[in-house]
């Protein structure tokens, strides 16, 4: 196995999904493709790499969704839970284990974590005032509470953050409060919570983030913004039903927090990954060392609990690796309006699936991904990206080269005679893009990566229309020979660099090319691996044209 840098493995999530609800390209955009070109990217690196993510299934989203349809929590959660993985799946997403936080492994691990800390006398309690319906006979806590944000006045701010600023809110600092569920004004009244003393970590945090040169700017800013403000001491308890129960007797009736336990899904997941090899314990080479390049994939309205909170919690704890890099991604708008599975404003992963031809899906996402500011999907872009750029020109390349290896060469690869100076040129450059491409993912810049290796395909296609092959087959099969020789290797290589956007397109290439999965490996990539004579398979259209008549629909 080789390293990333100084490290040993890497170990990446994408965070964790509320089983709440569909799926929506704006988690596809911001947290999953990101994470999952970059992981496909690493094995193909050979690099030691684990990609860990679920649902999140407690906290106060979860009931929320659970009142509204009328069925229970476990119910919501079940039904989500699967529908998500299987999103995902039809996707192609890689994750080295998909699982959820409403296990008995989770519960522990939080628990776990969450007495050390108790142990330590690092938490403290607190008798605060809270919101509590009357009519409900409940505490409103997090998101059971609207009202207006008193950062930038949003009027329909969540007790637990601002949706609009990304503040993190409690809901007492909300003005005008009112019940989610009835929309009642609540009444304050008194309970006990344990605390977790955020301040006191603000000058560790800073030196951390201050030491971090290649982190996002975006990343970095939201941080520096959140200490001039200075960090608060933060509630890491609920009163609610339907969460960790606390580990500590006499507190019945409270849960965890969900953002105190929820990270610790990362590590919980991780442990059942190992646990279903047989070793649990081996999740501890992964978390409980310094070797690990530990990466959270994330929008930007988690930055403060991947970047701030829950490090503070693993400083806090001591055994437990930091993040090496948060790339956290702004937003994908939906032609215009923020995604959002509360407001029913999204494009959900299960009604786009099965019509279009999921690599497409990937490609539009990636090559508009919000790394540095949010975009906008646009259903043109869609069918623009799938005709115009996958079907024009990545396809229509392999297309030709496979007729003429077809019509001529009797579908084998023909044999390669002296190389003129174009095919050393276009060989040289196979080189050349395979190591830039190779340096665009190692910094989380797959919207470089991605266009860099459709630049490829334009000059596999200039190479395929300067060596004319359609005329020099009537004078020269020897010759002709040689062009298709080196198109069928540029197929090959082509099948490597988008194997991390095109997971699918990469295996019907492979196929195509009658190569063995084995082969993939980016070190493959600028290498020459098709011998002369060697069968291929029949060609398959890799990108079906989308019509206008879709897109209107
Ligand atoms: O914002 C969200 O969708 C959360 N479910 C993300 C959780 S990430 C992790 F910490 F679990
Ligand atoms: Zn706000």
């Amino acid at each position: 196995m080789e390293n990333s840098g100084k490290y040993k493995r890497i170990l990446v999530t994408s965070a964790l999904t509320y089983a709440n609800g569909d799926t929506h390209l704006g988690h596809i955009a911001g947290s999953i493709l990101p994470a999952d070109m970059y992981v496909r990217y690493c094995r193909l690196a050979d690099y030691d790499i684990i990609y860990v993510c679920g649902s999140d299934e407690y906290g106060t989203a979860i009931e929320m969704s659970a009142i509204k349809e009328g069925i229970s929590p476990k119910e919501i959660v079940d039904k989500y839970h699967f529908a998500n993985k299987k999103a995902y799946e039809q996707l192609g997403m890689s994750f080295d284990i998909y699982s959820r936080t409403s296990t008995e492994t989770h519960k522990k691990t939080a628990q776990d974590f969450f007495t050390n800390l108790y142990d330590k006398d690092l938490l403290y309690q607190k008798t605060e005032k809270q919101l509590y319906s009357e009519k409900e006979k409940r505490f409103l806590a997090d998101r059971f509470v609207i009202g207006t944000c008193p950062v930038c006045g949003f009027e329909e701010a969540r007790g637990d953050e601002c949706e609009n600023c990304g503040s993190a809110l409690s809901p007492l600092e909300l003005k005008n409060p009112r019940s989610t569920i009835t929309g009642d004004t609540p009444v304050v009244k008194e309970s006990t919570h344990f605390y977790f003393p955020l301040s006191k970590f603000q000058p560790k945090l800073e030196e951390w983030i201050n030491s971090k040169k290649d982190w996002k700017p975006n990343v970095v800013n939201y941080c520096k913004g959140w200490f001039k403000t200075g960090l608060q001491d933060r509630a890491i308890t609920r009163d609610l039903d339907w969460g960790v129960p606390l580990p500590i007797e006499g507190f019945d009736g409270k849960v965890i927090y969900v953002w105190f336990e929820a990270p610790m899904g990362y590590i919980s997941i991780t442990k059942e990954l190992f646990a279903a090899k047989g070793n649990e314990d081996k999740y501890k080479d992964y978390w409980c060392s310094n070797d690990t390049k530990l990466v959270h994939f994330l929008g930007k309205d988690n930055i403060i609990f991947h970047a701030i909170f829950f490090p503070a919690m693993i400083m806090a704890h001591g055994d437990l690796v930091l993040a090496e890099n948060v790339p956290a991604n702004e937003f994908m708008n939906l032609e215009g309006t923020k995604q959002s599975k509360s407001k029913g404003h999204a494009i959900y992963v299960k009604d786009v699936v099965d019509k279009y031809n999921p690599d497409s899906l990937r490609y539009a996402i990636a090559s508009n991904m919000p790394e540095n500011k949010d975009t906008d999907f646009y259903w043109k872009d869609l069918q623009a990206k799938n005709n115009n750029e996958l079907g024009a020109i990545l396809g229509n390349f392999v297309n030709r080269t496979f007729v003429f290896a077809g019509k001529y060469f009797d579908g084998a690869v023909p044999e390669a005679g002296a190389y003129a100076e174009v095919d050393n040129n276009i060989i040289n450059s196979i080189k050349s893009y395979t190591s830039s491409i190779a340096s665009y993912y190692e910094n989380y810049k797959f919207k470089d990566a991605l266009s860099e290796t459709m630049n490829l395909v334009r000059d596999a296609n200039k190479y395929f229309n300067d060596t004319e092959p359609w005329k020099v087959v009537k004078e020269d099969t020897a010759r002709c020979g040689t062009i298709i020789n080196v198109c069928l290797q540029l197929c090959n290589t082509f099948a490597v660099l988008f194997n991390p956007v095109l997971p699918f397109t990469s295996e019907k290439l492979l196929r195509m090319l009658n190569m063995p999965g084995e082969n993939l490996s980016w070190a493959n990539a600028e290498k020459l691996l098709l011998p002369a004579g060697h069968k291929l398979n029949t060609p398959e259209i890799l990108f079906r044209k989308i019509e206008d008549s879709e897109i209107e629909q």
